[in-house]
């Protein structure tokens, strides 16, 4: 049996908070990669804190079985006060966060285009949580959004890929995957798999230049030696979506931009795709985040999870055991998307 009084006594002596928040991402994951991930960490400095806790502890708190990571007894005791200790740890935030300007401030976040089928939501609850902030939300597309980060416009950036050329923060938050969308009764659309290269053949729409989901795809095709028949640039998602469906072409888009209603549209199961990504909340290294923004970054952390699966094409897919899907509303966990 493990004593929890020195238990207790032994960590507040020498393990530290961090390796705590370490330990308890892992033990909630059931993954060191994962809560690397989630803590914007690498792989080894995971285990090595681990290692280090469990030294404090002076027991083994973790075991690897196969691929599977599973907690010693000692290791769920001490899951146990971590939860309570984060748990007391936010509260105790949270009132002085509310002393301190909770109650009123405010907000200027800017979001790449994409990011309106979702970020609206969020900001929703949040400002149903919070509803002394004042919240600006500026919709571009990325090129604009990093020339404001450039100018420290905002508080915080919301986009499909972090900045290489900037010296930035980036926090993971919702998958954001690209895929291959068609008009209903497009020839392709009957085919369980297409290849890559066919996809060349085809007409593509793509986005205006600065879009992110434009470089991604523009990217990905350059790194398969890919060169697309680009038939026309339109400047906003749900543009290309009509576009499409009226036989123009074929697009690469956000797997955001379809689940709120397919209009006519199909997801092609071409190879290579969907392209995974993730969103992510961005802000330029060094700058000191205000109570709100950190306040906010916590909540898309937390909130952006509901957006996070069933993909209707992957639903469909699975429906099919495998093969084409075509697109249908997806249903949020909150019930409202
Ligand atoms: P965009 O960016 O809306 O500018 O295309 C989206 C993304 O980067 O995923």
């Amino acid at each position: 049996m493990v004593d929890k009084l020195e238990l207790r006594t032994r960590l507040i002596r020498r393990a530290t908070l961090r390796q705590l928040e370490i330990f308890e991402a892992v033990a909630r994951l059931r993954s060191f990669s994962r809560a690397a991930e989630s803590l914007c960490l690498t792989q080894p400095t995971v285990s090595m804190q681990i290692r280090k806790l469990a030294e404090a502890v002076g027991m083994p708190l973790l075991e690897k079985v196969g691929k599977g990571v599973f907690l010693t007894e000692a290791g769920r005791e001490l899951y146990t006060v971590c939860l309570e200790l984060f748990g007391t740890i936010d509260r105790f935030e949270m009132t002085v966060a509310n002393l301190r300007g909770l109650k009123q401030g405010s907000l200027r976040v800017t979001a790449v285009t994409t990011a309106e089928y979702f970020l609206p939501r969020i900001l929703g609850y949040f400002c149903q949580r919070y509803p002394g902030i004042d919240i600006s939300l500026e919709v571009t597309n990325r090129e604009h959004a990093l020339e404001r980060m450039r100018h420290n416009v905002d508080d915080l950036y919301i986009c499909g890929q972090p900045p290489e050329e900037l010296d930035v923060a980036a926090v993971p938050f919702l998958d954001n995957p690209l895929v291959v969308v068609a008009a209903a009764d497009h020839p392709l659309a009957s085919q369980r798999r297409v290849p890559l290269e066919r996809i060349a053949q085809e007409p593509l729409l793509l986005r205006e230049p600065g879009s992110g989901t434009r470089l991604a795809a523009e990217k990905f095709f350059a790194t398969r030696g890919i060169v697309p028949r680009v038939r026309m640039e339109l400047g906003s998602n749900e543009a290309i979506k009509q576009a499409v469906a009226g036989g123009l072409g074929i697009s690469v888009l956000s797997g955001h931009a379809l689940v709120h209603g397919s209009g006519g549209l199909v997801v092609l199961p071409v190879a290579g795709f969907p392209l995974r990504r993730s969103w992510y909340v961005v802000y330029p290294k060094g700058k000191q985040l205000s109570v709100v923004a950190r306040t906010f970054l916590a909540f898309v952390v937390q909130e952006g999870k509901g957006f996070a699966s069933g993909w209707p094409w992957e639903e469909r897919e699975k429906a099919q055991g495998g093969g084409r899907a075509r697109v249908r509303r997806r249903r949020s966990r909150h019930g409202r998307g």
